[in-house]
């Protein structure tokens, strides 16, 4: 009796443990781990080799950037099913985004993300002059950051890439030596965190930022006006003709820039309304509530309800300008030879608000010697 209850318990332990190993093979073979690839992704015209670097976390999430122009060129999430697919706008090859990105996809964008009017300011009295590139306003920096090579650091963690760029004094007409630091992060939470950093040698100007164009449905045959946004703003700036702020805060209460609630982007956007007519839609930028210059809130929610994907969107900076896209007409044709016609994509674009340079009551886009320029965005997935 003795004797069958030890063998019954060995082969009882035999049992577990194998059950416990077979559960953990799968459990290794379930959860992936996180890893950054690399590979060649074309070669700029001095030359050198742009590389396509994979950031994948263990949710199965995959950001993939580029050298050239810090270009995020496809990055995927999980709709309500689980299941991954790419919801950013963007091109195949580099020769594509070389030919000129007139869209800026997934750009970064430097050193002043939006408009300078005339391409004129003036910093202690002395006059800077910019190239003009947007009738005869300046925008995103000229031939900005976004056209330039960046150099690419995988960090030891394996879920960052660090970023750099050093701008002359003087590129694109913009005072000091620049040294640029923008850091890609795919958390296991299904983040990517962009970590700006900037320092000066002479008084300068910055606002940096990030063009990538979202389309939640992952289906770019699609347009946006169904997808449902809400911005934590009670006032936008109203804008000229040239999208230059007149300088006025408007309340949204009323407007069809009210998306204090989720509202489908599409509801108003044609309406018979001055400012929607002078952005061609949406083009504005939203003044978020609550900005200290350091606190990384909450300032905007996107949702597809087809898909179930939910994009949060939190950011350090004073405002957002919201672009829906208006600009696609159909000539750019993108990734797997899709048309992007119009409003396929959107853009939440967190920045400083456009024209600060010359707008003193603006938040200041000031950069000192000594000081260091630093901003925070996080754009998060989820389904609902
Ligand atoms: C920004 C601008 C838009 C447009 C796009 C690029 O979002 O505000 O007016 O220039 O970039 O097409």
């Amino acid at each position: 009796m003795n004797r069958l209850t030890t063998l019954l318990t060995i082969a009882s332990l035999v049992l577990l443990i194998s059950c416990k190993k077979e559960q953990e093979n799968k459990e290794t073979a379930q959860t992936p781990t996180r890893s950054v690839s690399s590979k060649p992704f074309g070669t700029m015209p001095d030359g050198k080799a742009v590389t396509l670097y994979t950031l994948r976390n263990t949710q199965g999430m995959e950001v993939g950037v580029i050298n050239y122009g810090g270009i995020i060129v496809s990055m995927t999430a999980p709709d309500r099913n689980g299941k991954y697919e790419d919801v950013v706008l963007g091109f195949d090859s580099l020769s594509q985004y070389l030919k000129g990105n007139p869209a800026y996809f997934g750009a970064l964008i430097g050193r002043f993300g939006n408009r300078i009017a005339k391409g004129k300011f003036s910093i202690d009295k002395v006059q800077y002059t910019l190239p003009v590139n947007n009738g005869e306003n300046h925008l995103h920096g000229g031939k900005g950051f976004d056209k330039v090579f960046w150099d690419i650091e995988v960090q030891p963690d394996s879920s960052s890439l660090k970023l750099t760029y050093q701008s002359a004094d003087g590129e694109q007409g913009y005072p000091g030596n620049l040294k640029v630091e923008v850091v890609y992060t795919l958390t296991d939470q299904n983040e990517l965190k962009i970590d700006y950093k900037a320092a000066t040698d002479k008084a300068t100007v910055v606002n940096l930022t990030q063009h990538t164009y979202f389309n939640l449905s992952a289906n770019m045959n699609q347009d946006i006006l169904q997808h449902q946004l809400q911005i934590n703003a009670d006032e936008f700036l109203p804008v000229d003709k040239g999208l230059i702020p007149t300088g006025e805060l408007r309340k949204v209460a009323t407007t069809p820039f009210d998306f204090t609630t989720l509202t489908a982007v599409g509801s108003r956007i044609n309406q018979d309304e001055d400012q929607l007519k002078k952005g061609v839609g949406y083009d504005h930028c939203w003044i978020l509530r609550g900005y200290d210059g350091k606190t990384n809130r909450k300032i905007a929610e996107l949702y597809d309800s087809t898909s179930g994907r939910l994009m949060e969107v939190s950011t350090t900076e004073p405002g957002v300008q919201f672009y829906s896209g208006n600009f696609l007409d159909g000539t750019l044709t993108g990734k797997g030879g899709v048309v992007y016609k119009h409003r396929t994509g959107l853009c939440l674009e967190t920045q400083h608000y456009p024209d600060s340079p010359n707008q003193s009551a603006f938040p200041s886009v000031l950069l000192s010697p000594g000081q260091t320029y630093e901003t925070s965005t996080t754009y998060k997935f989820a389904t609902r």
